[in-house]
């Protein structure tokens, strides 16, 4: 039995198709994987604060020395990290905002990128600690622009991903969903049709 986590970040509750992508994916999942437990953290409904002085002290600050903010700081670290290492799949629900990623996800990420926890820096450079872990990144874009150098969400994830030991990344983007005439339908479609050979 594996353990999938899914992250979701689209502000919108309604009509957000990050969402629609999540939930085909949670459905085709578990007819694949009848055993495997789900659990959905959604970031615009609990967001995590940005990192901040408290969250440093947490990390860095022996127990003694830690303010009860530092203290309340450094559990929800834990409790986000520790989702993050129980976890055998990696679902990240991605609309693109200005070209990048919600920052919603951004601080999640600033959460959960921890020297000593889930990666570690040695002799011969940093080291993931997240070994046998897959991810699968879920986008939507009013606009389309995989593979265009506009694209600031697919390789920053990669690299991040790839930073804490997670190198096996699927992208499924659907592109093009403001873009009038059919190409919402299109764009859904595309990644509707990705979304089944993956899941
Ligand atoms: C604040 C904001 C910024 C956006 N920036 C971009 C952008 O830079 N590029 C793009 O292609 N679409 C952009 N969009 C469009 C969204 O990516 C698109 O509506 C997508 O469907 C949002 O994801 P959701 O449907 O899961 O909410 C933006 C939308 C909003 C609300």
């Amino acid at each position: 039995m594996s353990r999938v986590l899914i992250i979701e970040s689209s502000a919108r509750q309604q009509d957000s198709v990050s969402r629609q992508l999540t939930q085909s994916f949670i459905q085709q999942w578990q007819v694949a994987h009848p055993g495997d437990s789900i659990m959905v953290r959604d970031l615009a409904r609990h967001p995590v604060p940005h990192l901040d002085a408290n969250l440093l002290g947490g990390w860095m600050k022996p127990a003694e020395q830690r303010s009860a903010a530092e203290q309340q700081s450094l559990e929800r670290s834990n409790e986000l990290t520790e989702e993050l290492l129980a976890a055998d799949v990696l679902v990240l629900a991605a609309p693109m905002y200005n070209f990048a990623i919600p920052s919603t996800l951004k601080a999640w990420l600033d959460h959960v990128l921890r020297a000593g926890v889930t990666f570690k820096y040695t002799d011969t450079g940093p080291q993931g600690l997240l070994t046998g872990k897959r991810a699968y990144v879920l986008t939507a874009r009013g606009g389309i622009y995989a593979g265009s150098s506009a694209d600031h969400q697919e390789p920053y994830l990669r690299q991040v991903m790839g930073f804490i030991g997670i190198h096996d990344v699927e992208f499924i983007h659907a592109e093009g969903l403001n873009l009038g005439g059919d190409f919402h339908e299109k764009g859904l479609n595309q990644a509707n049709a990705k979304l089944a050979q993956v899941a």
